[in-house]
């Protein structure tokens, strides 16, 4: 087959993902916010690395301190995306509400957390999400939301 052809035919079965990242409360300090825990990179630059790595994906990003506004978004969003990756922060371990907004929509939603919360406090190994949740990825890092479109685009 010509290369034409091929990037024709690439075009037709590729299928195009929407992708939409949802960062909970305090995460709008990653790179400041207890470096020995999270890491020195701010979200910003690392979604520019996501978005060149997924380029032939549609990534989209919201970050909300807000319990009422990530529900918002997961309304939003939920019906049309092909799938969410969720970092609710602190929301994992308190939040019926965002577990519910999770029930009530039809696209995919991954968990992830940064720190592996399994080594950690243990209010932070009870999750109201994972259930709900199509899976969970923690403790790799920034790497955890790389590792969760992965997961969602192969
Ligand atoms: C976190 C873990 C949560 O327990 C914590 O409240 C966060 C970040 C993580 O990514 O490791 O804010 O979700």
């Amino acid at each position: 087959m010509s290369e034409k052809n091929t990037t024709f035919v690439q075009i037709l079965f590729e299928h195009v993902m929407n992708i939409l990242i949802i960062n909970g409360p305090n995460l709008n300090l990653l790179g400041q916010r207890e470096p020995e825990i999270y890491g020195n990179t701010g979200f910003e630059s690392y979604l520019n690395e996501l978005q060149n790595r997924f380029s032939k994906h549609r990534l989209e990003y919201f970050q909300s301190n807000h319990e009422g506004a990530i529900i918002d978004k997961l309304h939003e969003a939920g019906f049309t995306a092909d799938g969410i990756v969720l970092n609710a922060g602190a929301y994992t371990h308190s939040s019926v509400a965002i577990a519910d907004a999770i029930k009530s929509i039809t696209a995919p939603v991954i968990e992830v957390h940064i720190s592996n919360v399994f080594a950690r406090e243990a209010f932070r190994h009870h999750s109201f999400l994972s259930p709900v949740c199509k899976g969970v990825i923690c403790g790799f890092g920034l790497d955890s939301y790389r590792l969760a479109i992965e997961a969602l685009t192969k």
